[in-house]
């Protein structure tokens, strides 16, 4: 099977009627062609507000850099001459087999990348077998988003995004309505107790336009003029390992803890019931100067030592970053900031471009280092 090399990558989304197959009229020249390309054209497409939210970390932004670069520095080590006949990027994970290792990063009010929001992200990953994780701040209905991708014969799994609410009888509400509508595990966020100073953000004022809201939510209380220390007000109902224990009592869906970033809190998590843990810093948006995800992840990999899977994001960008990240360990990756630019520039079209373009690279990197298949990638293939 000799695939060219060279562009166009199988399953490029054209526009329409454009005919890009070889000897084909030449693409358009501003056809986004990787990832980069995409957020290039949202940058340019996206009001600074909204831009600022989407595209922004906390304070001066050093996580949110170094996550990218941390997966660019990694050098990999390929074999030649491998078999690479019948191979494929199929893997399994919490017991089902998955087309790819490549899910949906949960993110807040995707009604501001495109009218259509969480409907186009959620649908788009279906269709190209990528997992898809809806946040509890999501601009959509729950009940509206899971039967779009359940009705997709090739989705990949369906998990809803949990921040524990102060009263608990709000979460577990907000856990019944997440298994009336069928999804299959809940991913619980630690990092964000409070949000990280978003100077940007601030810079650029920006506040929700009318009409986008966290509607699976009850409409926000907001704060009376009394100020006090973080820690007397928000912080007076914080979750704790003890809501863990709480949660794993009342639901049989697993429960991923996202957020894990110290082996001490690996160990804790996996002996508070979790299913899976994902090694995260919230892609820089929270705790400034947290290390890079890529630096992070052989530590809770070690710490999980295979009882528990252990999935990453934070700066995925290339298919070559989804094969470090498993040549480290991961069983699996999220995309988070990819997914809205592509939403941006063109709805569940340009969602499921950024997919297949990641998809792709993912199989090139694979045949170029000569894995056939996901579980063949190992360390060995990392320059050290
Ligand atoms: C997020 N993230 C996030 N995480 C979460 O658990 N619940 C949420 O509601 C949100 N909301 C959110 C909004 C936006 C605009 C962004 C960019 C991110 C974090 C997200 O799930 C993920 O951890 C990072 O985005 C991954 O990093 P990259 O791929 O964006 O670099
Ligand atoms: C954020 C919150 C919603 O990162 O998690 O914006």
């Amino acid at each position: 099977m000799n695939r060219p090399h060279a562009p166009p990558l199988r399953g490029s989304l054209p526009p329409e009627g454009a005919d890009l197959a070889w000897g084909g009229p030449a693409p358009d020249r501003r056809s986004p062609v990787t990832l980069a390309d995409h957020e290039q054209r949202a940058r340019e497409l996206l009001d600074p507000g909204a831009w600022a939210y989407l595209f922004g970390g906390a304070a001066d932004e050093i996580t949110r850099r170094e996550n990218t670069e941390a997966w660019q520095r990694q050098r990999l080590r390929p074999r030649v001459l491998q078999p690479l006949a019948g191979g494929h990027t199929r893997c399994t994970l919490l017991g089902r087999t998955l087309a790819h290792p490549i899910l949906v990063a949960p993110m807040a009010y995707q009604r501001l990348a495109h009218p259509q929001g969480e409907r186009a992200s959620a649908l788009a990953s279906a269709v190209l077998g990528a997992g898809y994780v809806l946040s509890t701040q999501a601009s959509v209905l729950l009940e509206e988003v899971a039967p779009l991708v359940l009705d997709e014969p090739a989705r990949g799994p369906l998990w809803f995004q949990l921040y524990l609410r102060p009263a608990r009888d709000e979460t577990l509400s907000l856990v019944r309505r997440a298994e009336a509508a069928g999804f299959e595990a809940l991913v619980l966020t630690v990092d964000a107790p409070v949000q990280g100073p978003r100077d940007r953000e601030r810079r650029a004022g920006f506040q929700l336009p009318p009409g986008i809201a966290a509607v699976n939510l009850p409409p926000p209380v907001h704060p009376t003029a009394a100020r006090g220390s973080l820690f007397d007000t928000l912080l007076r109902s914080s979750p704790t390992w003890e809501d863990l224990t709480w949660l794993r009592g009342q639901t049989t869906l697993p429960i991923l803890l996202k957020g894990i970033t110290h082996p001490d809190d690996a160990h804790l998590a996996v002996g508070h019931g979790a299913s899976g843990l994902i090694v995260s810093n919230h892609g820089g948006r929270t705790l400034d100067t947290m290390p890079a995800t890529a630096t992070l992840l052989p530590d809770i990999v070690a710490a999980a030592s295979g009882r528990v899977p252990v999935l990453v994001d934070g700066g995925i960008r290339r298919g070559t970053d989804v094969f470090k990240a498993l040549a480290l360990g991961a069983s699996a990756v999220l995309v988070g900031r990819p997914v809205l630019h592509g939403l941006a520039t063109d709805g569940a079209q340009g969602v499921a471009h950024v997919l297949r373009l990641l998809i792709d690279e993912l199989e090139i990197a694979m045949a170029l280092c000569g894995c056939h298949s996901p579980d063949q990638i190992s360390a060995r293939h990392l320059h050290a």
